[in-house]
């Protein structure tokens, strides 16, 4: 039921706002893998929400944690008070992440995990006397959400342009290579060189001028751009040798996209900092979180003079008791039900190839996948854009998406079943024969 008047008043994000609001897609409810719409039909939620709803829709777990948590500690000051729940969720979580990664600094977003990372970094250099390292490399379509840091490290252009001057940041060549890596099952072959593009950044600033290297494992909303094997490994050894942090932002890849807790641990590569959201909660509540090297938080506690505040950040959520209680909902759910590892397994398995079925349809022309995440990426004959037309028709069959341009990226939830995967597939045929026949 509609308790408002116009759609004028709530100018929505990343939203084409006239042409949404001539003709706008409501959601009134979720459960499970699935978002019903107001004219009561059924859309198969192919993402996740944004890549977040890990666990799928509805959790009563974490909806009873949540409404219990408020009537016991709706809110407290994380400055100079503490709570047990953010210590005891900072505890649950750090059993997940790399070792020796087990300081972990709450925001609220993404978006602030990546802006306290760079901050963080920042304070570790000048901690330990080098304060002359402030600059930050970032890659090509990397996305780092949306605040003056994120959009510098940032590699997308839209978000960057026209905000004037912003951090002094160089950027790495992004790792999508359509023309060699064209439907590779799992990470692509060909591009582990363009890590050694890093070597010259280095070289080109001068090492003693970096703080750090940010990177997404698996760029997401730059389109799903995986990275080429060994590419990783490769940057971790660049960066060890120059004396320069690397944070892997894995506001999406973490908590079992990539079917292991973190893409750190499922591509064996150690960094510095994870930044984390999203899934952390299940999407239920907003909540950010960068996990840290221990050694960088000891750097920057012992710099400063006892009993004196020793990192100057955080924000008035940061740890919130409710969000805390739906994150350790949403862990216990995630244990529970081995979710973190199902893109690994079986049904990872049968994600890959059933996603790959739809080589040789028309207008197709790449296809990726790795862990529970994938794209399938669409070419005109004649160029023209055809993501946003193809995100609409998805709609109308019965199916979610994110278009990229005319990149489609999948991120369903982890409790996925093979009927629902035969879903997608067919309907991404139909429009393929639609769209692009003759
Ligand atoms: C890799 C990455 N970093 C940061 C963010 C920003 O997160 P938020 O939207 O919660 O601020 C996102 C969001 O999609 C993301 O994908």
């Amino acid at each position: 039921m509609k308790n408002y008047q116009s759609m004028d008043h709530f100018w929505m994000p990343f939203t084409a706002n006239r042409a949404f609001k001539e003709s706008p897609r409501i959601i009134e409810r979720a459960e499970g893998m699935w978002l019903f719409n107001d004219e009561g039909r059924q859309i198969l939620d192919a993402t996740a929400g944004l890549w977040c709803v890990n666990a799928g829709h509805g959790r009563k777990q974490i909806a009873d944690a949540v409404a219990a948590q408020i009537q016991t500690l709706d809110y407290t000051s994380p400055f100079n008070l503490g709570h047990d729940i953010g210590f005891e969720f900072a505890e649950r979580l750090v059993k997940h992440s790399p070792q020796g990664l087990d300081r972990v600094f709450f925001s609220c977003s993404g978006s602030e995990a990546v802006e306290s990372a760079l901050k963080i970094a920042l304070a570790y250099q000048n901690a330990r006397g080098k304060g002359g390292k402030y600059r930050f490399i970032g890659r090509e379509k990397g996305y780092h959400g949306v605040n003056f840091g994120g959009i510098s490290v940032g590699g997308l252009t839209p978000n960057r342009k026209g905000f004037g001057p912003l951090l002094p940041v160089d950027h790495l060549p992004h790792t999508l290579d359509v023309e060699r890596n064209a439907f590779s099952k799992g990470l692509p072959e060909f591009g582990i060189e363009r890590a050694e593009a890093l070597e010259n950044l280095l070289q080109f600033h001068g090492s003693d001028s970096i703080a750090a290297v940010i990177v997404e494992p698996v760029s997401g909303a730059g389109g799903v751009v995986l990275p080429p094997v060994g590419y990783l490994k490769k940057l971790r050894e660049i960066c060890t040798r120059h004396d320069v942090l690397l944070i892997f932002d894995e506001v999406i890849c973490g908590w079992g996209r990539l079917g292991d807790s973190f893409g750190a641990n499922r591509f064996d590569v150690q960094p510095d900092m994870i930044t984390s959201a999203k899934g952390i909660t299940n999407g239920v509540l907003p909540l950010g979180a960068v996990f840290v090297r221990n050694e960088i938080y000891d750097t920057v506690l012992n710099a400063a003079p006892e009993g004196q505040v020793e990192f100057f950040h955080g924000y008035t959520y940061s740890a919130h008791p409710v969000a805390c209680a739906a994150g350790l909902a949403a862990l216990d759910i995630y244990e529970s039900e081995g979710l973190l590892e199902r893109g690994a397994g079986e049904i990872g398995q049968y994600w890959e190839e059933a996603l790959h079925s739809l080589k040789g349809l028309p207008g197709i022309v790449d296809v990726r996948n790795f862990g529970l995440i994938g794209a399938v990426q669409f070419a005109a004959a004649d160029g023209s854009l055809v993501g946003p037309t193809i995100m609409k028709r998805c709609y109308e069959l019965g199916m979610s998406i994110r278009a990229v341009g005319d990149i489609i990226a999948l991120s369903p939830p982890l409790i996925i079943e093979k009927s629902h995967i035969d879903q997608i597939v067919d309907i991404f045929t139909q429009i393929s024969k639609e769209m692009f026949r003759g």
